[in-house]
Parts: C-alpha cells; sequence; structure tokens
C-alpha cells in the first residue's frame, strides 16, 4: 500500500514537473508571435521633397535591388497629402505609368486614380500604397 502512494506521489511530482517545465516555452513562443505581428516599419530615404515639384515621379529599386518601383506624389508643403504608390499592377504586376490624370497598365489597360484607387479592370484591387514621411527635406517610405 505504502509503495503505491509513493509511486503515485512520484508520478503526481513528475507531471508537475513536466508541465512546469513547459510552461517557459509555451511564453516565450506567445512572445515571438507578438513580436511578429507588430513589426517596427523601417523607412527608408527614396528621394527629396525637390523632387515632387512636377508631379508624380517614379523611383525605381525604391529600397534597394530588385525591390518595387513607387510613384511618389504630392504636395511637399503637406506631408498628409504624400502618396507612395506601388508601380505593380495588381492584376498581374506590369508597372503602370503615370498619364498626367491617372496611372493606366501598359499589359491590359486597368487604370488607377491618382489616389491609385482602380478606376478599370481587369485588375480587382487598387495600387499598393506605403506609408511615407518628410524628413529634413528627405522623402522616407516605409519598407515592409
Ligand atoms: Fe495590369 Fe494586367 S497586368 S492590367
Amino acid at each position: 500500500m505504502q509503495n503505491n502512494r509513493r509511486g503515485f506521489l512520484r508520478w503526481l511530482a513528475l507531471g508537475f514537473g513536466s508541465v512546469a517545465g513547459l510552461l517557459p516555452a509555451f511564453t516565450q513562443r506567445r512572445s515571438a508571435r507578438v513580436i511578429a505581428q507588430t513589426p517596427e516599419a523601417e523607412f527608408i530615404k527614396v528621394a527629396t521633397v525637390e523632387d515632387l515639384a512636377d508631379g508624380p515621379f517614379k523611383v525605381e529599386n525604391a529600397f534597394g535591388d530588385n525591390t518595387p518601383t513607387l510613384w511618389l506624389s504630392g504636395d511637399p508643403e503637406d506631408e498628409d497629402s504624400l502618396l507612395a504608390l506601388d508601380a505593380a499592377c495588381p492584376h498581374a504586376g506590369c508597372d503602370v505609368n503615370w498619364r498626367g490624370e491617372n496611372y493606366v497598365c501598359p499589359c491590359h489597360g486597368s487604370a488607377f486614380a491618382a489616389d491609385g484607387s482602380r478606376t478599370r479592370g481587369p485588375a480587382n484591387a487598387d495600387l499598393t500604397s506605403y506609408e511615407v514621411k518628410i524628413e529634413d527635406g528627405a522623402i522616407l517610405v516605409a519598407k515592409t
């Protein structure tokens, strides 16, 4: 009887020990997941406010080699008016061109307003926009 009780208590202690040993692992996994869901945006200088003087302008490989081409536009005196749009058409990825009043895709004819919203298909989504800001005369875009 005593052996059964000792065995049971040993089994109970091992069980609690195992569960307690796993708790830090669960805690660490939860922390890593939270960090992964809220990444800090890294802002990259892609142009200067002087570049905005003549309307929308294109910046190829905005974040380095083989990175997105962006169209930047807005009033250099009004940071809230700035737009950084990914030139890649959401239909099949061709780079859209600025046509004076809107963006037009050369591949299949999709069109987008100056704010990147879709006005004609076959694309079924707006152009992707990036967070943008001005610091010391530089235009910085959030690399995602
Ligand atoms: Fe732009 Fe097809 S890739 S319309």
